[in-house]
């Protein structure tokens, strides 16, 4: 599958389980753990596959080097508050209000790849290099699916 695709799949889940536990109340307890569970799955997955297969690749180029670096830093600031959202109650307003943070991030963290990042590696990369590093990513999320 191209590279590309395979992301902007990926997004369009993430969004979606971003959206459904923001709609969750503070008695959603075990809905909002599960949920979340699977964001930090999925977010893991994902950003680790985008960040050996197509960053790296785009670290090569004047142009998306800076662009790189960036990405590097969002995925820090998103992981850091990852153990914070799993250690802490659910059930509380700081919890609600710390993922409405996480979602702010991870939604902007996406709306700069598909608006930025994406279109600079379509135009500095070939399809086949894009179709290659797709057939990667496969493989990294078979390998680290959730079982
Ligand atoms: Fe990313
Ligand atoms: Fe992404």
């Amino acid at each position: 599958m191209h590279a590309i695709k395979l992301l902007l799949e990926d997004h369009k889940k993430m969004k979606k389980f971003l959206k459904q536990l923001e709609q969750t109340s503070e008695r959603a307890v075990q809905k909002r753990k599960d949920l979340f569970n699977t964001i930090k799955h999925e977010a893991k997955i994902h950003e680790k596959m985008e960040e050996l297969y197509l960053f790296k690749l785009l670290k090569e180029y004047e142009k998306s080097r800076p662009n790189v670096f960036e990405h590097h830093e969002e995925v820090l600031l998103v992981e850091h508050m990852i153990p914070q959202l799993s250690r802490s109650k659910v059930n509380t307003e700081e919890w609600t209000a710390k993922f409405k943070v996480f979602k702010e991030l991870n939604d902007h963290h996406i709306e700069e790849e598909e608006e930025e990042k994406f279109p600079q590696a379509i135009k500095l990369l070939s399809k086949e290099e894009l179709m290659e590093v797709g057939a990667k990513m496969e493989m990294f999320k078979k390998k680290h699916a959730k079982k």
